[in-house]
C-alpha cells in the first residue's frame, strides 16, 4: 500500500471516492430543487452569489487545514502570526499564479452548472454531464501524456453507454407522469422534497428561535415555483455541453499542477493548492459574476435575496464536493473521479426509488450492470508496458 495515500491509517483514495459518490447524488437533487422551488419572499437567489460563497467557504476550510498542518510542523512556541504569514508566503510563492487558470475555468463551470440545472430536469442534466468522462480522458491523454490501452478506452465507452441507459427509465417515467391524469405521481416527488425542505427550515427556525410557524412558511412556498415553460432546454443543453468540455480541461490542469511541479520547487501541500485555487476563483466569481452579470439586480434587491435553508445546503454540498474532488484528484485521478460520480447515478436512482417511488425497471438494471462492468474492467491492471522503449526514451 502507498504510505502517502494513508492519513492516520485511513486509505484516502477509497474513502474520498466513496464519499464523492454520495455527495454527487445529493448535490444534483438539492441544486435542482434550489432552482425550481417556490420563490423565497418573491425572489430567486442569484447563482453568481452562491458560486462566490462556495469559493469563500472552500478558502476558509482549506486555510484552516493548511494552518493546522503548518502549526503541527512548527515548534510549540511559534506565534500564530508567523504561521499565518508563512501560509501567505507559500500561497504566493513559485508557480502559484498557474492556479489562476483552473480557478477561472472552475468558476465558469460552476456558473454553467447552475444555468444548466435551471433549464434541464435533474435526470437529463446528470446523463448529459457524464460526457465529461470522455473530455477528461481526452485531456488526460493530451496534457498529462497518459496512455490508455484499448481496454481502458472500451471501458470508458461502456461507462458512457451504461450511464445513458440508466437514465432512460427516469426520463420516460417523468413524461408519463406529466401526461397522465392530473400528474398525481409527480406531485409525490415534489411533495417529498418539499417535506425535506420544510423539515430543514423547521430545524433552523427552532435553533434560531424564529416566531413564524414552519407550516405557514410551507404554504407560502407553495405559491410560486418554476414551471417547465419557464425553462429553455436548448440553453440548458448548450450550458451542460460547454461545462463538460471545461470540466475535463479544468480537472486535468489542476491535476497537472498538483502532480507535475518543477523539481526545483519546494513541494506545496494539497491544502495550500486549494487555498490558491479558491483565492484566484474569488476574482472572476466576484467581478464577473456578482458585479458584472448580476450587479444591477443585486444592488436593488440585495446579495442574499431568495436565500433560505435549501440554498445554503446546496452551497455547503458544493463546497464539500469541491474539496472531495481535490482529494480524489490527488490520491486517485480525474478519470477515477468520473467513475465515482457515475456510480452516484445509481445511488440517486435508489434514493429516488425510496423517496419518490421511482420504479426500478429491467432497463435500469441493465444500465447499472453495464456501469459496474465498465468500472470493473477499467480497474483491472493492463499488461505491463514494454519497459525497454521507456528506458530508451529516458536515457
Ligand atoms: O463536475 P466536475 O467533477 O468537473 O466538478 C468539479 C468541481 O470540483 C467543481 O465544482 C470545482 O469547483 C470543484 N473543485 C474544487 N477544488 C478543487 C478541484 C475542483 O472545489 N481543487
Amino acid at each position: 500500500i502507498d504510505r502517502a495515500a494513508l492519513l492516520g491509517g485511513v486509505p484516502m483514495k477509497a474513502v474520498s471516492l466513496v464519499l464523492l459518490t454520495f455527495q454527487n447524488s445529493a448535490l444534483i437533487l438539492i441544486m435542482r430543487y434550489s432552482r425550481t422551488m417556490p420563490l423565497v419572499n418573491g425572489h430567486r437567489f442569484f447563482s453568481s452569489t452562491s458560486v462566490l460563497l462556495n469559493e469563500v467557504i472552500k478558502l476558509v476550510i482549506s486555510a484552516a487545514v493548511a494552518l493546522y498542518d503548518l502549526s503541527s510542523n512548527a515548534s510549540p512556541n511559534t506565534p500564530a502570526t508567523s504561521i499565518l504569514s508563512e501560509l501567505v508566503t507559500t500561497m504566493f510563492a513559485g508557480d502559484s499564479w498557474k492556479l489562476a487558470i483552473p480557478a477561472a475555468l472552475y468558476t465558469l463551470q460552476n456558473s454553467l452548472q447552475y444555468l444548466a440545472v435551471s433549464n434541464l430536469d435533474a435526470a437529463t442534466f446528470q446523463v448529459t454531464y457524464q460526457l465529461k468522462i470522455l473530455t477528461t480522458a481526452i485531456f488526460s491523454v493530451i496534457m498529462l501524456g497518459r496512455v490508455l490501452s484499448v481496454k481502458k478506452w472500451a471501458s470508458l465507452g461502456l461507462l458512457t453507454l451504461g450511464v445513458a441507459i440508466v437514465q432512460l427509465p427516469q426520463d420516460t417515467a417523468q413524461v408519463t407522469i406529466e401526461d397522465s391524469k392530473t400528474g398525481e405521481e409527480a406531485k409525490i416527488g415534489r411533495r417529498a422534497l418539499e417535506q425535506i425542505g420544510a423539515l430543514g427550515s423547521f430545524a433552523v427556525r427552532s435553533l434560531l428561535g424564529s416566531d413564524a410557524p414552519a407550516e405557514q412558511h410551507l404554504y407560502a412556498r407553495e405559491s410560486k415555483s418554476v414551471t417547465p415553460e419557464e425553462q429553455n432546454r436548448s440553453l440548458g443543453l448548450i450550458a451542460v455541453l460547454i461545462a463538460c468540455a471545461i470540466s475535463g480541461l479544468a480537472g486535468v490542469t489542476f491535476e497537472k499542477i498538483l502532480k507535475q511541479s518543477p523539481p526545483s520547487q519546494k513541494p506545496v501541500s494539497l491544502w495550500v493548492r486549494n487555498c490558491q485555487l479558491s483565492f484566484f476563483s474569488l476574482f472572476p466569481a466576484f467581478f464577473i459574476g456578482v458585479c458584472w452579470v448580476d450587479g444591477k439586480e443585486i444592488s436593488k434587491i440585495g446579495f442574499f435575496a431568495g436565500y433560505n435553508f435549501v440554498v445554503w445546503t446546496a452551497i455547503m454540498f458544493q463546497a464539500g464536493g469541491g474539496l472531495l474532488v481535490a482529494l480524489v484528484i490527488k490520491y486517485a485521478d480525474n478519470i477515477a473521479k468520473n467513475f465515482a460520480t457515475s456510480i452516484s447515478i445509481i445511488v440517486s436512482a435508489l434514493a429516488s426509488a425510496y423517496f419518490f417511488e421511482f420504479q426500478i425497471t429491467i432497463v435500469y438494471m441493465i444500465g447499472t450492470a453495464v456501469v459496474i462492468a465498465a468500472t470493473f474492467l477499467y480497474s483491472q491492471p493492463d499488461a505491463p508496458p514494454p519497459t525497454k522503449t521507456v528506458e530508451y526514451e529516458e536515457s
